[in-house]
């Protein structure tokens, strides 16, 4: 799949701007704050549907503006006509979603077509911060591959704020059996799903994840990566396909729990307090004891893994988009970098120090200014 163009109007610091790409390697290099990342987030937008960094569409549009609207023109396998348009407009409450010009039936809709992988500073999060940066993680990159996984994730979702719901209206009630134990199949039959997409994938990854992990160390740390469930027993493989058990599991953990879980008013146990466990043997759990560096490795080497994990998948590469990352990285780990992902598939990349490209015939050099990129 390739971005050929995107478009936007009045989007963060863009008035109007139209660009055109290199199937290869993009370079977007121009000084702080002048609309580098701002574009990223446009792109980003054009495949999820939603920024990762606004809380809120309303700060997407232009100071002063009513609406944005951002469209990008693609080709691929997965689209109807080629090249096909893509376009999101939005008033900051309201968004509307269009493919070649005709409204999507359901927004969610749009996850799967344009796909893409992000690596950004605050992606050191996934190794150190809490379980649901992890779990964040897979549910894109999965949400991305599977149409199935994204809507069995997506009623999961919705089963649990409703039994939430359920749940804490039970606070100091005689409880309803019945009632309870429909919500708990309902749970019971997503997490399923849900479980069963996530050790099918991670079985592909965690081996990718290891290989560019060896890489970018350049052999010196191995990375284990598993997934971790209070429904798992650790003594398992944690990697065996586990969809029936995973629902057994967790209902016994449900008959187990339902006092906590009445008095709390909150579900205590399911995929959504699962974890993606990280570690580099002999030394232990990354989110423990991993350095600066030893971070910035591990989630480098994750979302590579999805890059691959994507195109397994879905016979599709993903765009990968590289905000700000090679400042992060030192001289040797930010060469290994550039040697793994470089040439793989459509890349964006944004830089403030384009030297090191502006001599390389894959880059295509574009320079951002106070909302305008030029070539
Ligand atoms: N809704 C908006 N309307 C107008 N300007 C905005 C809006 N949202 C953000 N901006 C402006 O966009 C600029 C930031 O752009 P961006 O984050 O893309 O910078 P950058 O080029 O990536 O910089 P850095 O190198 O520091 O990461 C800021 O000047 C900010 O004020
Ligand atoms: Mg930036």
């Amino acid at each position: 799949m390739i971005l050929k163009k995107i478009e936007l109007r009045n989007f963060r610091n863009y008035v109007r701007q139209s660009s055109e790409f290199s199937e290869r390697v993009n370079i977007f290099s121009g000084a702080n704050a002048q609309g580098k990342t701002n574009l990223l987030e446009a792109i980003y937008l054009l495949a999820l549907g939603k920024s990762f960094r606004a809380g809120h569409d309303r700060e997407l549009v232009r100071h002063d503006c009513q609406a944005f609207s951002v469209q990008g023109m693609l080709t691929g396998d997965v689209f109807p006509v080629q090249p096909s348009t893509i376009t999101i407009n939005s008033d900051g409450s309201r968004k509307k979603i269009f493919l070649n010009g005709t409204p999507l039936r359901k927004q969610t809709d749009l996850v799967g077509m344009a796909k893409v992988v992000l690596f950004a500073p605050e992606d050191l999060q996934i190794v150190k911060s809490a379980p649901s940066f992890r779990r964040q993680f897979l549910d894109i990159g999965l949400a991305q591959c599977s149409s199935i996984y994204r809507d069995d994730l997506y009623r999961y979702t919705a089963v649990l704020t409703q039994r939430n719901r359920f749940l804490k209206d039970q606070i100091g009630k005689r409880v309803d059996r019945n009632e309870l134990a429909a919500w708990n199949d309902q749970l019971i039959k997503y997490a399923n799903r849900v479980a069963a997409g996530r050790y099918h994938g991670l079985a592909i990854l965690a081996p990718i994840a290891s290989r560019y992990h060896a890489m970018v160390s350049n052999q010196r740390e191995e990375l284990h990566v598993s997934y971790k469930s209070a429904l798992n027993p650790a003594s398992k493989s944690s990697l065996e396909p586990a969809a029936e058990t995973y629902g057994h599991a967790l209902a016994a953990k449900l008959h187990e729990l339902e006092y906590a879980e009445l008095a709390r008013g909150l579900t205590l146990a399911g995929p959504h307090r699962d974890d993606l466990m990280l570690t580099i043997p002999d030394q232990g759990e990354l989110r423990v004891y991993a350095s600066q560096g030893q971070s910035r490795t591990a989630a480098l080497a994750l979302k590579m893994a999805l890059v691959e994990l994507i195109k397994e998948m879905t016979g599709d590469y993903p765009l990968l988009l590289l905000d700000d990352v090679l400042s992060e990285f030192d001289n040797e780990r930010k060469s290994a970098l550039l040697e793994t992902v470089m040439g793989i598939t459509q890349t964006f990349i944004t830089t403030t120090d384009p030297e090191r490209f502006s001599d390389n015939p894959d880059c295509k050099m574009f320079r951002v200014e106070g909302g305008a990129i030029q070539e």
